[in-house]
């Protein structure tokens, strides 16, 4: 029915606080030196282990687990937040795209339509993340669209790429570009005038997260629209490859530039009458963008110009603001998440005394444990009820030279949240492990697994002292693998010798803990959370 009413649990005690952590890219893998979780010290997690196994457990957070498309695709956070503030599987954005572009369904949608109403006169743009990693977008559907749009009347097409090496490793956009390029030369055969007309990495270039750095939109935004960059090549296979050549290049982190004609003159500008298609699936890298070309007022930066366009998302992406309000494939509808269930049962259950939700992460991680957790719907299911508390990254640096991130602060927040008995659960997001594993760097990643370590620490000791119960777990792996590895588990290396490092997620499962004083006798994570490994 419609009621939200919960039935009280048969063994878990009502009024309880839950203090409930997030350790983000925390996974559980063999012991080797590239397991960074395994090298670090990390008493706490250890002792969680260790020490009471029926209320320990490892539970599978990649595939179709959490609602993706096949086995092979490794498990990311939004997915990973989606399914456990829901408490259940919605097929994700990444399945829905491709049954709409198997169906072709996806051209006989209103998005597709409204597009496709600039195709006469203007260009279609689509800008991405290029990589197969499946966690933000995929090459095939890339592929896809590109082959159907232009069958669907598109003559003039602008491919805007950002390059990936952060779901894919590092040096690998070079090939990206070559299988795209082949691809747009088979359009042009056909006809159809297509290419490449700017470029950057993900991290430096447009997919900003957050609203942590209005300038790494603009960036995207100079190139993109206003086909302007500090860098200009006629080809987009040379650009990555020379930018690559700064020994302190990398994928994610590749400059701006723009593919310049043989007069010097930027090949594909957004103007009026264009059409334009973010391809990201995800909804949290591509938010910012939208709004910048969606919002008829926007303030976060000089656009310079506002080309009078028709845009649409691959999705929409956020479900609260209708943001952007044309998308060519309906999102999952994630809806009765557990934050709203908990916030209509204050209501009722408690008259009173109202269920307070409190939780905390620092920017690059916050909208995890609110919009992912809500079903990716911005803002407060109901703000008397709800504290929500950012905690600012620091900006303009790889967080390997920050490891620690905010781990210590956000578990301050929480320490007095809990202890201040004004809150019924406690929810934190701890991003170390996986925003530092992403960079690639070993020794600080061991560093960020400790500090993630040392911040459960002081949540337990502060859920031990009110009485409450504690639940610990993780959204995906990611610290505990940093080697790329053959199908027999064994380390690759690169044509120098050296390891392949993996920047990315992994396929492995993750840790739930649960405890306190406030847990009955008897419960155990086995009956609590059955889908274990
Ligand atoms: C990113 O966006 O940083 C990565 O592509 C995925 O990382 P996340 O799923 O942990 O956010
Ligand atoms: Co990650």
């Amino acid at each position: 029915g419609n009621s939200w009413k919960l039935e009280d649990h048969p063994k878990l005690r009502k009024g309880k606080i839950i203090g409930l952590v997030v350790l983000d890219g925390w996974g559980e893998a063999d012991p080797d030196k590239y397991n960074c979780i395994h090298v670090a010290e990390t008493p706490t997690m250890d002792s969680l282990k260790k020490g009471a196994p029926d209320r320990w457990r490892l539970i599978r957070a990649h595939g179709t687990a959490v609602g993706l498309p096949t086995e092979d695709d490794m498990g990311n956070s939004e997915v990973g937040h989606n399914a456990l503030g829901a408490g259940r599987i919605y097929a994700q954005g990444a399945k829905l795209v491709d049954l709409a572009l198997a169906s072709g369904k996806i051209y006989e949608g209103k998005g597709f339509r409204y597009i496709q109403q600039c195709f006469d006169k203007g260009t279609l743009h689509l800008i991405g993340l290029l990589s197969d990693g499946g966690v933000h977008s995929r090459l095939d559907q890339l592929q896809f669209l590109l082959k159907g749009a232009s069958e669907h009347g598109a003559k003039r097409i602008r491919v805007h790429i950002l390059t990936d090496g952060r779901d894919v490793l590092d040096g690998s956009s070079v090939g990206f570009v070559e299988k795209l390029e082949s691809d747009l030369a088979k359009l042009r055969e056909k006809g159809v005038d297509a290419q490449i007309a700017s470029g950057g990495g993900r991290m430096y270039v447009t997919m900003d997260r957050y609203e942590n750095d209005w300038g790494v939109v603009k960036r995207g935004w100079d190139a993109q629209v206003l086909g302007q960059a500090p860098h200009k090549f006629q080809n987009a296979v040379e650009a990555v490859k020379k930018l690559r050549e700064d020994p302190n290049a990398n994928d994610q982190y590749l400059p701006p530039f723009v593919i310049v004609d043989e007069n010097g003159n930027a090949v594909g500008p957004i103007v009026d009458g264009d059409a334009v298609v973010t391809f990201n699936f995800r909804a949290d890298r591509m938010v910012m963008l939208a709004k910048a070309l969606e919002n008829e007022d926007f303030d976060k930066f000089d656009r310079v110009r506002f080309p009078r366009i028709h845009y649409a998302g691959m999705l929409q992406y956020d479900g609260e603001l209708k943001l952007p309000s044309h998308y060519l494939v309906s999102p999952p509808e994630i809806e009765r998440t557990s934050g709203e269930y908990l916030v209509h049962n204050g209501v009722r259950t408690f008259a009173c005394r109202l269920i307070h939700i409190f939780l905390c992460s620092e920017t690059v991680k916050f909208g995890h444990v609110t919009f992912f957790w809500n079903g990716n719907r911005s803002g407060y299911f109901n703000s008397e009820m709800e504290e929500y508390v950012e905690i600012p990254s620091d900006v303009g640096i790889t967080f390997n030279v920050q490891p620690k991130m905010k781990a210590l602060e956000i578990a301050e927040k929480a320490r007095d949240a809990i202890l201040s008995e004004n809150f019924h659960q406690v929810r934190i997001n701890l991003p170390n492990g996986d925003m530092v594993g992403h960079t690639g760097d070993i020794e600080a990643t061991i560093e960020a697994c400790k500090a993630a370590d040392q911040a459960v620490k002081i949540m337990i000791d502060a859920i031990e002292q009110v009485g409450g119960i504690y639940v610990i777990t993780a959204d995906h792996g990611n610290a505990e693998d940093m080697v790329k590895r053959d199908k027999k588990g064994q380390p690759l290396f690169d044509k120098n010798g050296n390891i392949q490092i993996l920047t990315s997620h992994t396929l492995h499962p993750v840790p739930i803990a649960i405890g306190g004083p406030g847990l009955a006798e008897g419960v155990n994570s086995a009956r609590i959370c059955p889908m274990v490994v």
